[in-house]
């Protein structure tokens, strides 16, 4: 049978207006996401911070809006004191997260200077591991209390006068994961949730945050901890989170392509369990979703376990993505954004050199994993309103899945600009998907550009000695009888672009 399918647009088939948190990203102290990532004092293209340029200049590319900090299990341990005032006085900490040291060169002022350099927000994680209530609450003083108070004061004396308002927070991070220093039941963690979250509010009323969801789906308490959490919670947070890696670990493409399915039942099941616990408390408000860390991670995970305990920044989870991680990390995307409606966080998890779409060389150059391109383009292009694609596609069994569609698809229409752009994934191995779009009352709507990442082997990666992945824009996409006909090739990301013309 032809690899075929068909799609119908229609401007008011609206899932949401996206918030633009969903293309946030996420920066630990962890391995050289900090040192020798974003700061890196002495490179030729660092400024007088220490920050390098040439990364910030791909991170504008990527037109992050909001970047996770400081982790992570990095924050369960986490002093955020040791990070602030006189570098020179800072302290040097055994970081039992990663079994690294930390030296604090950075920490939350230099952080939020970084920030405002590449224009995103920042999501602050606060220590529920170690910690507790009192160090949450004097961070948020210390942030975004104007003055006139010890904590507010404190960061005006280390030379930053304005308040850092930062908006979004998290409670913690992976409460439920036996790893995590400080790990907690979930009603252990449900209630320090909650009684930190007043605190912090107390300080900030304008603040929104996210309380710890599971590790990932196939945590023996997902469901009941998500329950559990949110039974304490519910009144006082606005959010709650999702953390999942993916990994072709058996070589098996068809089925690994296929994860993002799973994907959208975890997406699914968190939805139905807050909306259990609404219906439990006859509440009227809704809690969105923050899916806070999300990314493929196991190419890294033999090499990390060489490395030398307590050393400063070593290379710990560098994964370096290939072809089809590219196909699997745009399928995601599609994915999130077809729950727009719900999930208005997401963080791709992270984003320099710890599994990450950027990598560096230590006094060398930067360089762009191949998943880079789909973060970029959904980031950049897909800013409006998600709609509601109705689909048809020929399908296939995989190992763990059963009629996986070949076409991944969605549309996010943007009405100020008068754009609607298509994102596609054809993931048929061998052939190439014969594409229909009923673009409907899209009147005046014309292909602008068809942008592909494609490659002959899918096994094949970028380097700091060149990007052989790399998207062109020859795809095939055109207007025929007023709507939009394609051939997406084999094993393809697409972003078919169309603009109303005047
Ligand atoms: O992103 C790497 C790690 O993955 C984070 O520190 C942790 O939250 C998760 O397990």
């Amino acid at each position: 049978m032809k690899n075929q399918a068909k799609m119908i647009l229609e401007k008011d088939f609206k899932i949401s207006e996206i918030d633009n948190r969903i293309y946030g990203s996420f920066i630990e102290h962890l391995g050289r996401a900090v040192y020798g990532g974003i700061y890196e004092p002495g490179h030729p293209t660092a400024d007088e911070h220490g920050f390098r340029h040439d990364v910030i200049e791909m991170v504008k590319e990527l037109q992050v809006p909001l970047v996770r900090y400081p982790g992570g299990n990095f924050v369960s341990g986490y002093n955020w004191e040791d990070g602030v005032g006189p570098v020179e006085q800072r302290p040097r900490r055994l970081d039992l997260a990663w079994r690294t040291t930390e030296t604090n060169e950075m920490g939350t002022n230099e952080f939020m200077q970084w920030a405002k350099l590449v224009s995103a927000e920042v999501n602050m994680a606060v220590n529920l591991g170690t910690r507790g209530i009192d160090a949450a609450r004097n961070l948020v003083e210390y942030c975004n209390h104007p003055g006139g108070s010890y904590y507010s004061d404190l960061r005006i004396s280390h030379g930053f006068k304005e308040a850092h308002k930062i908006k979004t927070w998290c409670l913690g991070n992976e409460m439920d994961g036996p790893w995590q220093i400080g790990h907690k039941t979930a009603a252990e963690y449900g209630r320090l949730a909650q009684e930190t979250a007043k605190a912090m509010k107390w300080v900030d009323p304008t603040i929104e945050l996210v309380a710890c969801g599971s590790s990932h789906r196939k945590m023996p308490t997902f469901a009941d901890w998500e329950a559990t959490v949110l039974d304490f919670t519910y009144d006082h947070v606005e959010f709650i989170s999702l953390h999942q890696y993916y990994g072709n670990r058996d070589n098996d493409i068809s089925n690994y392509l296929a994860l993002s399915l799973e994907m959208d039942d975890f997406i699914r099941s968190v939805i139905s369990i807050a909306d259990y616990i609404k219906a439990k408390k006859h509440s009227k408000k809704k809690i969105h979703l923050a899916f806070d860390e999300w990314n493929i991670w196991y190419h890294s995970n033999e090499a990390d376990k060489q490395i030398e305990p307590w050393s400063i920044a070593p290379p710990q989870l560098e994964d370096i993505y290939n072809f089809e991680d590219a196909l699997l990390v745009g399928c995601m995307l599609i994915t999130m954004l077809k729950h727009a409606d719900r999930l208005k966080i997401a963080c791709l998890a992270q984003l320099v050199n710890v599994i990450a779409p950027i990598m560096t060389e230590s006094n060398g150059v930067a360089w762009k994993q191949t998943i880079f391109y789909p973060y970029m383009h959904t980031s950049v292009y897909g800013r409006g309103v998600g709609l509601n694609p109705i689909i048809s596609s020929s399908k296939y069994d995989s190992k763990d899945f059963t009629d996986v569609p070949f076409l991944e698809s969605t549309a996010v229409y943007n009405e100020e600009n008068e754009t609607l752009t298509i994102f596609a994934v054809n993931r048929h191995l061998e052939e190439g998907l014969h594409l229909e779009v009923d673009i409907r009352n899209f009147e005046g709507y014309e292909v602008i550009e068809h942008i592909v990442l494609e490659n002959d082997d899918i096994k094949q990666t970028n380097s700091a000695q060149g990007t052989p992945v790399a998207p062109h824009s020859n795809g095939n996409a055109k207007k025929e009888n007023g709507g939009v006909k394609a051939l997406l090739p084999k094993l393809s990301w697409n972003v078919i672009r169309l603009a109303k013309q005047k």
